[in-house]
């Protein structure tokens, strides 16, 4: 008999769980409408502090760890550990993974309140950094619970304006040294589930509210930097420009034309910037990020490649230096065959869910590889915007999501016992 047949017992409360989104979206709420939750900034801190307050007021046994992870746990270890994390991009929204850590929150409580067994087997954790804006790193609390940032990386990573990942764990009360100790959570971990908004749109287009995740995209990530020569704007000459800005103008067009050329691939150029520019100034340092995401590997490598010699050509026609750095690089994952057929037995719809990739990188990402069976719902984003004000899933879609949720984990706990 499948979840879906048996139920789990547990009832989702959508208006619980819509008031603790609400809640949690006060912290680095923008005039926007957006959020803004930066890894290490006050409101993000604010933010997982709120968590372990909640937590500990659930009856859960909460903890932060070596990284900063919020971890709650209820009984007995390894458990099932549901979560996701609460940071977000510049101007972001208030459902990129606050949905699923309060979704997670939401079913430990519902759970507890059903008195069901399988609930001393559930845990929730919430992720430090998964976004990777601030140091540039991305999914540091993962990637520490997987035993994978090492010691030179976080003596290495700062904010563009040179504060260091290090000195802002020190000035947080949180000891960099010790950070790799995060990793000993890593064997009670059983399984990792992840309700997060889709931040597509293929669900809206199949009038689907629900998909069980099949794998995430692979992820190319560069810092470039480009030398030219500042001069007047009003007096240089084609001849003597060595316009710094071209080569990143150039780097943004290659990345489209991939697209043409890879369907499926994308390629942006998300952060661009004219160090010291002026309206009357020629550009003379610029720099620029470059993401490249797709499904196959090979795509991933040749688009970069060519994107890359695109840049190359520049700055030589340009007479600029250039400096780059494949700051990020993270292979196609493909999530667990076992969960995801215990999250698609545990579908309240009649037939069989949707089963989509994620273009977006999450956790799993870090978990993954480390050997954590790791499995993923998303619920249906509004015109598939994400990472902007805009972001929305309806109520009633978080309040299924969490409903499948708890009852694939509360499936995967029976397994346990
Ligand atoms: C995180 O949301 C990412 O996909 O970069
Ligand atoms: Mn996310
Ligand atoms: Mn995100």
């Amino acid at each position: 008999m499948t979840q879906a047949e048996t139920g789990s017992r547990v009832t989702i409360d959508g208006d619980r769980l819509a008031r603790m989104l609400a809640e949690v979206n006060q912290f680095g709420a923008l005039p926007s409408g957006g959020v803004q939750r930066l890894a290490w900034t006050d409101p993000e801190v604010d933010a997982r502090a709120w968590l372990l307050e909640q937590c500990t007021q659930a009856g859960l046994d909460a903890e932060q760890d070596e990284v900063g992870n919020i971890w709650a746990w209820v009984g007995t270890r390894p458990a099932i550990v549901l979560g996701s994390h609460l940071d977000t991009v510049p101007n972001g929204g208030g459902f990129d993974g606050a949905l699923g850590v309060l979704a997670a929150l939401e079913v430990h409580v519902s759970a507890r309140e059903a008195g069901i067994p399988e609930a001393n087997r559930l845990a929730l954790v919430c992720f430090t950094d998964e976004e990777g804006v601030r140091f540039d790193t991305g999914m540091t609390g993962s990637r520490a619970v997987a035993g994978t940032l090492s010691k030179e990386e976080l003596a290495k990573v700062r904010t563009p304006d040179g504060h260091r990942f290090a000195d802002e764990l020190r000035e947080r009360g949180l000891e960099p040294s010790r950070v790799r100790e995060a990793g000993r959570r890593r064997k009670d971990i059983v399984s990792y589930l992840e309700l997060h908004i889709e931040q597509g749109r293929h669900l809206e287009g199949q009038g689907q509210s629900l998909a069980v995740v099949s794998g995430i995209a692979g992820l190319s990530s560069w810092h470039i930097q480009v030398q030219g020569q500042s001069n007047h704007a009003g007096t240089t000459q084609l001849p003597d420009r060595r316009d710094s800005f071209l080569p990143i103008a150039q780097t943004a067009l290659t990345s489209r034309q991939m697209m043409h050329e890879f369907p499926g691939l994308v390629a942006t150029v998300g952060d661009a910037h004219v160090v010291g520019g002026a309206s009357n100034i020629v550009p003379g340092m610029s720099s620029c990020t470059l993401d490249v995401r797709g499904s196959k590997e090979r795509e991933i490598q040749t688009a970069s490649q060519t994107i890359l010699r695109s840049l190359e050509e520049s700055a030589r026609e340009n007479r600029c230096r250039i400096e780059m750095e494949e700051v990020k690089r993270l292979p196609i994952v493909r999530l667990d065959p076992a969960v995801i057929s215990a999250i698609k037995g545990a579908y309240p719809g009649r037939d069989e869910p949707p089963v989509l990739p994620s273009m977006a990188g999450h956790d799993a990402m870090s978990l993954a590889p480390a050997g954590v069976p790791c499995g993923m719902i998303f619920v249906r984003s509004r015109n598939g915007m994400s990472h902007c004000p805009e972001e929305h899933s309806s109520a009633q879609d978080c309040a299924d999501g969490a409903q499948w949720l708890a009852d694939a984990a509360v499936g995967l706990a029976r397994e346990l016992r």
